[in-house]
């Protein structure tokens, strides 16, 4: 049994290749008895600023894993500033002992930073480290992926360039364009039900919004855009071999609320 949370495909690509039995954080959330119990139970989601973005943390909080082997993999796309330490401290807060927590390098899909399509021409190994993490949970492997002073000063360095950004940083992170077509995509593969359609124009609300970027990758007209320079504002990312639809499958909320 293996959970994950994606935005873009990443992680859902890995989850795909460690177990046949997915389960999608943004809808196991509204679980009602949130314990599960298999022979091994593993956890699959992106790093945000090295940790784990807040919807999984939210689950990890709330849910009871019965399991001789639970593990996690984080992806990533530059630096996991020491993300395998991270959240090992995390579950250890939340009861949650963790036999293998590892870190997988893949496309990074943070627009402010990176050009999605230099991003798609290199290549980060994928396959190579996915054997590796396949043949670990295989053999049971007892292993937390090491950490460096780097990573950790990196960590630090994150943390105090973001207690320095203004309060309502995130609360104008996007901005809608008139290229807006009201396709409604963008409320389809929010796992945080942070859009309407009004007058066929989609209407960004930022409350509980994660940050994960899934609408913005996914608008075909690119009429959401950043309200911060973007290394390439013509180029979006999704993982090659995930559709549009295995995105809204994992992160469509409408549906609860029908
Ligand atoms: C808000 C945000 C923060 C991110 N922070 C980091 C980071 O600290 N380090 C890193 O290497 N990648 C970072 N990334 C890149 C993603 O972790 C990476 O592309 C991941 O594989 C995306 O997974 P997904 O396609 O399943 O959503 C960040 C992405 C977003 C959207």
């Amino acid at each position: 049994m293996i959970f994950y949370f994606t935005a873009t495909g990443n992680s859902l690509y890995a989850a795909k290749q460690l177990d046949e039995t997915r389960i999608s954080i943004a809808q196991a959330i509204h679980d009602k008895k949130m314990h599960y119990q298999a022979e091994q139970i593993g956890i699959v989601c992106p790093v945000f600023g090295h940790e784990v973005p807040e919807l999984v943390r939210e689950f990890l909080e709330a849910a009871v894993f019965e399991t001789p082997y639970f593990y996690m993999i984080l992806t990533y796309g530059n630096r996991h500033g020491g993300a395998a330490e991270l959240a090992e401290q995390m579950l250890q807060k939340y009861g949650i002992c963790a036999s293998y927590i590892n870190v997988l390098l893949m496309a990074d899909n943070f627009l402010p930073a990176f050009d999605m399509n230099e991003q798609r021409a290199i290549d980060k190994k994928v396959e190579e480290q996915l054997e590796t993490i396949r043949e670990d949970i295989k053999n049971r492997r007892q292993y937390i992926a090491p950490v460096t002073d780097a990573d950790r000063a990196a960590h630090r360095e994150y943390l105090a360039r973001r207690a320095r950004m203004p309060e309502d940083a995130f609360s104008k992170l996007y901005r809608i364009t008139d290229d807006c077509i009201g396709c409604k995509i963008c409320t389809r593969v929010c796992p945080k039900n942070c859009f309407t359609v009004e007058n066929q124009r989609s209407v960004w609300h930022p409350g509980g919004c994660i940050t994960c970027m899934a609408c913005i990758h996914a608008c075909p007209m690119m009429a959401i855009q950043m309200n911060m320079p973007e290394k390439n504002p013509g180029a979006r990312y999704r993982n090659e071999n995930i559709s549009i639809c295995e995105i809204v499958d994992a992160n469509d909320q409408l549906h609860e609320a029908q």
